[in-house]
């Protein structure tokens, strides 16, 4: 394993995390989520994501449970707010009472005293950004976390939190955590020349594009069995990528791939950590065999006439458009 910096931080990372979204707590048993995580730990992986939203607060646990018995400091274990965790009004958002309500539960379900990087899993309309931002600090200064990031904000948003933070004396975003993959690019316009400059770093999510960049789903076929595919809930998600056109092209990196001595899923990630502005990709895993596959990426350079061969085969369906990078309008 290969470790980088979270942006300009004195934090190291592993640059290939494990994250829990779909899988723990909800598309795989308990058994099977150890074991990944096992996995994950026995090959050099120490960086951890996950969300006090997923499979409606049980990945936590899980993934609490998976780690419990690991030395804390060999550790950097990120988790989110934002997203509903119960029915109320209050239950969602950025507000002080939500925010600090939701960090306790997820110390609970994590057992840990404190979490690594605390990310706002989207930007909240309903919430001025310096409440959000001294609530941040706060936990900061109660050592509950050790620092903040954001989740999916546009690089307006980014800058405005910024200068907040620079004004009132707060902690500053060390990070962002965007989607990005050779399919998913809108974060290069805008959004990684600021934090480049600002000294944020990328923890990419859906590296892999959720498993279609291993090139497992055949134009024309039925999703294979088990593939998030098939998972009542992962399925509405990866739907948008079920395109013949696009799969046909994923199909067409497979000689890329195989010339340089790499399987389709090392190649994807391998392609994101290319980018020296970001900080970790989190890979997800169903099987402790993808976790394997996937960290074979660690380390691994691609050449200019790789990345140029990539963007002519996927160019045309890769979205680059950074008014695709959304949160809510008002709060879900
Ligand atoms: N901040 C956000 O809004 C946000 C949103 C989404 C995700 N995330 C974070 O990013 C993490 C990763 O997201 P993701 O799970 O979509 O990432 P991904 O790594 O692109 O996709 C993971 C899925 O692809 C399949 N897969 C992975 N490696 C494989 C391999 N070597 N061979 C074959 N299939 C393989 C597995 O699904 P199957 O076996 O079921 O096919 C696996 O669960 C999440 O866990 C979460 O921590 C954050």
């Amino acid at each position: 394993m290969e470790f980088r910096h979270l942006g300009r931080s004195g934090l190291k990372v592993s640059e290939i995390s494990y994250g829990n979204w779909i899988t723990h707590g909800s598309q795989v048993e308990e058994d099977a989520a150890k074991e990944c995580v096992r996995a994950a730990l026995d090959e050099g992986i120490t960086t951890f994501d996950t969300a006090d939203v997923y499979a409606g607060t049980k990945a936590e646990e899980v993934l609490g449970r998976a780690l419990k018995g690991v030395r804390r400091e060999s550790l950097e274990i990120f988790t989110k707010v934002y997203w509903p965790t119960g029915s109320g009004p209050n239950d969602r958002g950025l507000s002080r009472k939500h925010i600090t309500e939701s960090i306790h539960g997820s110390l609970r379900r994590l057992q840990t005293d404190y979490v690594d990087l605390y990310q706002a899993h989207r930007f909240d309309y309903e919430t001025p950004l310096e409440e959000t931002l001294k609530t941040f600090d706060d936990l900061v200064r109660q050592g509950k976390v050790l620092y903040v990031g954001v989740s999916e904000w546009t690089a307006d948003q980014i800058a405005a939190a910024l200068r907040i933070a620079d004004d009132m004396g707060f902690d500053r975003l060390v990070s962002n955590q965007p989607q990005y993959s050779m399919l998913w690019r809108v974060i290069e316009a805008e959004v990684v020349p600021l934090c480049e400059k600002e000294g944020l770093g990328q923890v990419v999510w859906s590296p892999i594009a959720q498993g279609v960049l291993t090139g497992k789903y055949l134009p024309g076929q039925p999703p294979p069995a088990g593939s998030r595919a098939t998972d009542p809930t992962g399925g509405g998600f990866i739907s948008r990528m079920m395109d013949d056109d696009l799969l046909t092209r994923v199909q067409q990196l497979k000689p890329i791939a195989s010339d340089l001595g790499l399987t389709m899923a090392q190649l994807a990630v391998a392609w994101v950590l290319q980018n020296p502005n970001v900080s970790s990709a989190i890979v997800g895993a169903t099987r402790p065999e993808q976790v394997r596959d996937n960290v074979g990426a660690a380390g691994v350079k691609l050449g200019e006439d790789v990345l140029a061969r990539i963007d002519e085969i996927i160019g045309a369906v890769a979205e680059r458009d950074p008014a695709k990078t959304v949160s809510p309008q008002k709060r879900p």
